[in-house]
């Protein structure tokens, strides 16, 4: 298991106006699996992904990686552990605009201690499995936006973290961008088996993925797990349960 949560809650606010967002939600994750988070907007997906990857921290419960209780760790310690072991993509690029497409990617590596020929080597993979390889030397404003986000996953992914983080990534983009997108990272979770969390509201991008967790008033409601069937079928069935869930609409 690469992830584990137990009883995770969160609540934003004081006294009266205080709102529990999460109210207890156990979750496992495997190492190799590619999850999407679904659920109406304000359900707390962003919440419950910045929590799992530790960009906010929890009101009570655990989240362990890789068997490492995060919730006790210090901020400094937490910090540390985001840069070197955890990616992340959102659904702007987050692109520094005055590096190249290369100097964005290389940026979680420029700190740490490695050969040059290992950085070059592994950029290079990297690059090339995303098709932005040619464009290395162009800055973000000279790109597509499929381009810019295909860089920021190549930026997520150069330090091999333990799991990717990825809040609406293929929200900005055009569907033809947004499939091109989907199947790299599809292929970073098949090929290299990277673990991939992923919060969507879109049926297709989470077709891509091995396992759909829908969210509702704060609390996991169902899990759907790809399994055999033909990512068609199981498309289907992620409309099928978000039609029942109340679609994408503002939770009420
Ligand atoms: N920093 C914050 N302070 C107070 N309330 C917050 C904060 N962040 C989120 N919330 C509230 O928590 C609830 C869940 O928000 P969250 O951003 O997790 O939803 P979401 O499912 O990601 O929605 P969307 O699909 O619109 O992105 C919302 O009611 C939101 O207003
Ligand atoms: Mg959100």
């Amino acid at each position: 298991m690469i992830l584990e949560a137990k009883g995770i809650k969160k609540s934003y606010g004081k006294r009266q106006n205080r709102t529990e967002v999460l109210k207890g939600i156990d979750l496992n994750i495997e190492k190799g699996e590619f999850v999407s988070i679904m659920g109406a907007s304000g359900s707390g997906k962003t919440t419950l992904l910045n929590v799992l990857s530790s960009i906010d921290r929890v009101t009570s419960g655990h989240i362990f990686i890789e068997d490492e209780d995060m919730t006790i760790l210090k901020d400094k310690q937490l910090a540390e552990f985001r840069k070197n072991d955890l990616g992340f993509m959102f659904q702007e690029y987050n692109l520094l605009n005055t590096l190249t497409v290369k100097e964005n990617i290389l940026l979680p590596l420029s700190i740490r201690n490695k050969k040059k020929a290992e950085v070059e080597e592994q950029f290079k993979l990297v690059a090339k499995e995303l098709e932005i390889y040619e464009l290395k030397d162009k800055y973000p404003s000279e790109i597509s936006g499929g381009q810019q986000q295909r860089t920021s996953a190549a930026r997520a992914y150069i330090h091999q973290p333990k799991i990717i983080f990825a809040d609406e990534p293929t929200g900005a983009l055009d569907s033809k961008a947004a499939n091109n997108l989907l199947r790299k990272l599809q292929q970073l979770n098949d090929k290299s088996n990277s673990t991939i969390m992923m919060v969507t509201h879109d049926a297709t991008a989470a077709s891509y993925s091995t396992r759909v967790i829908f969210l509702k008033d704060g609390l996991i409601y169902s899990t759907l797990r790809k399994g055999e069937r033909s990512q068609e079928d199981y498309y289907k069935e992620i409309m099928n349960t978000q039609s029942v869930l109340g679609g994408v609409g503002v939770e009420s």
